[in-house]
Order: C-alpha cells, then sequence, then structure tokens
C-alpha cells in the first residue's frame, strides 16, 4: 500500500497547534496547546479522562473551533476549514459506522466523498478490510458485528482514504487485550508501510503510547505538561505528573542542601541539583529498576513490606522512614521477606530532581502500575 495511487495528490501531512485554546459554555478544556507532530510521526497524546485529549484531536479534524489559537495541516493554516475540506482519516471512540449501509459500503463512503475513481474503490475496500482482518465481513451489516469487529471496520474506513493525517481516539479501547495487542502490532506495521503520514493517537494507556508513539505528549487538565520521546519522559521526566504517568517512579520529598545534595528526612543524598537552588523544596525520582539491592551510594535502609514476582523481576517494596520506596530487582536468588531489614541504594546519575509537588499523591497511585 502506498502513500497515494498514482494521479492522487498526496494529502498533507504534518500538524501544528499554535497556541489553540478551546472553551465550552466559557470553561476552558483546551488551555493554549502548543504541538507539532512531524510528517511521518506517530504522536500519543496520553493523559487521564477529562484532560482535553479528544477536544485536541476534534480541533485538528474541524469538528470544534478553537476560541483562539491556530491549526496547521502540512503548513497550511486550516483553522477556517470545514473537516471535510481537511484531508485526514479519523476514528472516535464510538465506532459511529453508518447503520444501513453494509461493511464494505462503510468503507468506501470516504472514498466516494474524495472521489476515487470508480474502479479503484472496490479493490482499495478490500485492501483497507485485510489490514483490520475483516475482509470476510464485508457484505454485513454493522449491526451483525461485535464492538470490536465494528471499531476495526472504521478503522478501515479512515484508512481506506489514505490521509496524510490519521486522527485515532483510543481506537482499540472496545476491543479485548488479545484483540488489542494484535491491532497494535498491526498499527506498526501500518505505519511502517505508510511512512509519511502523520498519526496522532490519543489514548490513556502508556502501553499503547510507548509501543506505538515516536513521542508521546503527555496531557493533564487542559494542559500540556510534557512532550518526549517514550525515553526522555522515563528518563528526564520534567513533572511528578509525567513521572507517574509514563512509568513508574519513586517520589521521595527532600531539600536541597547545596550543589550536588539533598537531604531527606537527615539522610544526605547525592542528585543531581542543577535544577533546584539550595533551600528548595524538591522531588526526588528513581525509577525502581534503578534501584539495586545492598549497601551502595545513596544507601535507604528500612523494612521490606512487600514482594512481587513479576516474572523477570521481584518487586520489592520497602518502607523508608515512612516513605515508600519500590525496587526492581533481576536474578534474586533469595528474595527479602516481609518484615526483612533491607538496604536499598541507587546512583547519582540516576536521579532527577522535580518541582516539588503539587500533585495529588492519591491520583499518582491510579495511574501507576504498567510500563518499563
Ligand atoms: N461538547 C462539550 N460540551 C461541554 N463540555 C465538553 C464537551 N466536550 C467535552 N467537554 C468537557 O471538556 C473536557 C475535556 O474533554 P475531552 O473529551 O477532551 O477529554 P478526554 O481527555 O478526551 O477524556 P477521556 O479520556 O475521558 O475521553 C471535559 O471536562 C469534558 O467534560
Ligand atoms: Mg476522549
Amino acid at each position: 500500500m502506498s502513500a497515494s495511487a498514482p494521479g492522487e495528490a498526496a494529502a498533507p501531512s504534518g500538524i501544528r497547534f499554535d497556541r489553540v485554546t478551546v472553551a465550552y459554555g466559557g470553561t476552558v478544556v483546551l488551555d493554549r496547546l502548543d504541538l507539532t507532530v512531524e510528517p511521518g510521526e506517530v504522536m500519543a497524546l496520553l493523559g487521564p479522562s477529562g484532560s482535553g485529549k479528544t477536544t485536541a484531536l476534534r480541533a485538528v479534524a474541524g469538528f470544534v473551533r478553537p476560541a483562539a489559537g491556530r491549526v496547521f495541516l502540512g503548513g497550511r493554516d486550516v483553522t477556517d476549514l470545514p473537516p471535510h475540506q481537511r484531508g485526514i482519516g479519523m476514528v472516535v471512540q464510538s465506532y459511529a459506522l453508518f447503520p444501513h449501509l453494509k461493511v464494505k459500503d462503510n468503507v468506501a463512503f470516504g472514498l466516494k466523498a474524495h472521489r476515487t475513481p470508480k474502479a479503484e474503490i472496490p479493490g482499495r475496500v478490500t485492501e483497507a478490510l485485510e489490514l483490520v482482518g475483516m475482509a470476510a465481513y464485508a457484505d454485513r451489516h454493522p449491526r451483525e458485528l461485535s464492538g470490536g469487529q465494528q471499531q476495526r471496520v472504521a478503522i478501515a474506513r479512515a484508512l481506506a482514504i489514505r490521509p496524510g493525517v490519521l486522527l485515532l481516539d483510543e481506537p482499540l479501547s472496545a476491543l479485548d487485550a488479545r484483540l488489542r495487542s494484535g491491532m497494535l502490532a498491526e498499527l506498526a506495521r501500518l505505519h511502517r508501510e505508510l511512512p509519511d503520514v502523520s498519526i496522532l493517537y490519543v489514548t490513556h494507556d502508556q502501553v499503547e503510547a510507548l509501543t506505538l508513539a515516536d513521542r508521546i505528549a503527555v496531557m493533564d487538565r487542559s494542559r500540556l505538561q510534557d512532550c518526549g520521546t517514550p525515553e526522555e519522559l522515563y528518563r528526564r521526566p520534567r513533572t511528578e505528573f509525567t513521572a507517574s504517568f509514563v512509568g513508574n517512579a519513586n517520589l521521595l520529598p527532600v531539600t536541597v542542601t547545596g550543589d550536588g545534595t539533598v537531604d531527606l528526612d537527615g539522610r544526605p543524598l547525592a542528585v543531581p541539583t542543577d535544577t533546584a537552588a539550595p533551600g528548595a523544596s524538591a522531588t526526588l525520582c528513581v525509577r525502581p529498576h534503578l534501584v539495586g539491592l545492598g549497601d551502595g551510594p545513596n544507601a535507604l535502609t528500612g523494612s521490606v513490606t512487600e514482594v512481587q514476582w513479576r516474572g523477570s523481576t521481584h518487586r520489592v517494596h520497602a518502607d523508608v522512614d515512612g516513605h515508600r520506596v519500590l525496587a526492581d530487582l533481576r536474578e534474586l536468588r533469595e528474595p527479602p521477606a516481609i518484615g526483612d531489614p533491607v538496604t536499598l541504594h541507587f546512583a547519582t546519575e540516576d536521579a532527577v530532581l522535580l518541582p516539588a509537588g503539587a500533585e495529588d499523591p492519591a491520583r499518582a497511585n491510579d495511574t501507576a502500575g504498567v510500563g518499563p
């Protein structure tokens, strides 16, 4: 499958939000979003429910008009263009298939609207349906399909027009776990076959974001909090929210005591302090897999509160003066028992200092769980 058929103009690729603000009834739900998705890039928009992800997508599609700011597609300002003139494919949370049309006619619908030559349509429909494993269902009506199958038809319909920009709003949320991982692999393969298409992929599932995305834009409370490659966000989160939403994090309240030193309840620790001034309160972030067992630099002594076997690692939970510290330990011959004293340590370069949290800790716990 090529990005565009012979004779068909390539659809514009690349998205730019320029301080896009959206308000409903005076309430701002998207606050001055600045974000660029490069041609051919997969950008995940990751964030909790209500953070403004769907709103951002609808602003690109043209279904919602920004109160301020501009939207660009392929370098062209499309803020004033109606949705059907933007050349994008979109898959929404609800399937939105036409109930009276067969599967193949649902997929053909967008092609007809795009004036694809009639003779090409059946081949393009089959190709799109094959991509999502639905070719055998071409003659059924949506009501004769499961929810997951309907969503796959919706994906086929969005792809059939070979858009330059593909907007996916939680496209896998209706699929069961096995289909979901199959579809993730399909989407990744599809992206390799369509290297010029920009994909903006809305999800609140960090595994989907980490698997598919070249970069992740983290949204919270109507605002972009952070943006970077999965590795950058994981290694160098800028906020507590990112640290806990992308992967797991040990977050410890410290005070900066000097150049390269902080204090955790009277324990001196050596960490990079280039982001904070002496005397400042800060949050120390260390990823659980970078915490080692035994004595070493930055030793933390406490007691074991829980041990979980996770296949390739043991996750040891320790209580260090009332702070929970997680360590993901590999090749542990004799895991410690609950109640055992334990010493953990981490290297200076593996620690990141974050601005002291305005975050609600209960919320951070809700989102912790999966990821590297
Ligand atoms: N048509 C609308 N009228 C009024 N408020 C709206 C409308 N659409 C969305 N909102 C509000 O805007 C905020 C952001 O909604 P949005 O749908 O963008 O969130 P989301 O990040 O996609 O969440 P979810 O993960 O639940 O889909 C929410 O508080 C929501 O209630
Ligand atoms: Mg949404």
